[in-house]
């Protein structure tokens, strides 16, 4: 079997996305429900490469399983148009829309989706019988697939007697058996217990390297869509907010809800130093007299030089550190810790800083601070984002 990264030499960038085919293509889809006023899905498009994992990422009712289930064909779009490759798969102005079963997919859904009653077995060949497959090439399909999803010698074991990660195992393997191009994952892992579902990502993300199809994934879990996806698509109210990877999406986000949602930020008042077109600005942090760091804005048209801004910074790009005598160096903010809260993995500060108020910044479990600890704040001087801000001395933050 050639693997994506034989396949990926050729494309050294990596990115799946950047020389390959689209496998799936979705333009301008849209989606009410009846005696609904909200639209579900609205206009969305996008393209999911050849061996592309694309993941749908964004809060419960943003319209992910309404997306995947379009392309399914278990739900008609109010309008647009789904190729798989060339192929017209769903055209309303054309009144296209082919059956589901003529779409060649593999679907797992959130809930076991296999059949109690019967064994891995009869479970994973049973879309192989529905399509009157010879024996011998059942048999051989099946073993070859269980031992792809770690299932090999465990055919004849009863539903019942599987756990739950098994369950979804034997699903990913029916899903599989049929060798699709693209395979549909709805929030597959979310009834595992967390030590369960980490194992899973791993799993998933070593065998789509394999099988090298298509993967549209959907989950509200950012982690999950971080560490398993080519390129996410956050949604909102049924709205695509933004397509990118994941470090573009973390590192560059186009608006606050993808600030917000992916990750965690601090915001620090600042003032515009330098604006340059389409690269970093440099910022001077408010209350900190030799404190320059620089930001991406993603829309910079409403930032003029001179003009206030929030600087996210996200949590690990911050150093806190006991005050040394004298005043804080280049690059640093004085504050004070006011309270100090140990939640396992880390310590979390609430740090008073002159000109920015409280902040919560992480520190690590190694050197705990006191509180009343007078403390040096250090943000990294480059790499962070900045959002316009009407912040005013003394004022409050909106
Ligand atoms: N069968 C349905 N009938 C009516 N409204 C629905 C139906 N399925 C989903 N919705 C609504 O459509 C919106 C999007 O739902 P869904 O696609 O399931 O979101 P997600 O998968 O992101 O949680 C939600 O407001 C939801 O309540
Ligand atoms: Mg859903």
């Amino acid at each position: 079997m050639s693997t994506r990264s034989e396949m990926a030499s050729s494309n050294p960038g990596g990115a799946a996305s950047a020389a390959r085919p689209a496998a799936i293509r979705l333009q301008n889809l849209s989606k009410t429900y009846p005696g609904n006023s909200q639209k579900a899905v609205d206009n969305l498009s996008l393209d999911v490469a050849e061996g592309e994992v694309f993941t749908l990422l964004g809060p419960s009712g943003c319209g992910k399983s309404t997306t995947l289930r379009m392309v399914a064909g278990l739900e008609e779009p109010d309008e647009g148009s789904i190729f798989f490759g060339d192929e017209a798969v769903v055209v309303t102005a054309q009144q296209l829309s082919l059956p589901p079963e003529k779409r060649n997919l593999g679907m797992v859904f959130q809930s076991y989706a296999i059949w109690p009653h019967m064994t891995v077995e009869e479970n994973v060949s049973f879309p192989l019988k529905a399509r009157k497959y010879a024996r011998h090439e059942i048999r051989e399909r099946v073993e070859k697939v269980l031992d792809l999803v770690g299932m090999a010698g465990m055919g004849k074991r009863p539903g019942p007697l599987l756990s739950g990660g098994q369950q979804q195992r034997v699903a990913l393997a029916r899903a599989l058996v049929t060798e699709p191009r693209i395979l549909l994952l709805d929030e597959p892992f979310s009834n595992l217990d967390a030590k369960l579902r980490e194992q899973m990502r791993i799993e998933v993300k070593l065998l789509q390297d394999r099988l090298d199809i298509a993967v549209l994934f959907v989950t509200h879990d950012q982690i999950e869509a971080l560490s398993l996806s080519d390129r996410i698509a956050i949604m909102k109210l049924g709205v695509v907010q933004q397509q990118g990877t994941p470090r573009e999406l973390y590192d560059q986000p186009a608006n606050e809800f993808v600030r917000d949602f992916v990750g965690k930020t601090l915001l620090f008042r600042g003032t515009v130093r330098a604006a340059s077109a389409g690269g970093p600005m440099a910022i001077a942090l408010e209350g900190a007299p030799d404190c320059t760091v620089f930001g991406h804005a993603a829309d910079p048209s409403g930032i003029p030089a001179g003009g206030h801004v929030f600087v996210g910074v996200r949590p690990e790009d911050i150093d806190i550190l006991p005050a040394a005598s004298g005043s804080p160096p280049a690059g640093v903010m004085g504050g004070k810790v006011t309270a100090a809260l140990f939640v396992g993995e880390r310590v979390e500060y609430q740090i008073e800083i002159p000109g920015q108020g409280a902040i919560l910044i992480y520190g690590d479990r190694h050197s705990p601070l006191p509180e009343g600890q007078a403390v040096w704040i250090r943000p990294r001087p480059d790499g962070h984002s900045a959002w316009s801000s009407d912040w005013r001395e003394g004022g409050s933050d909106s």
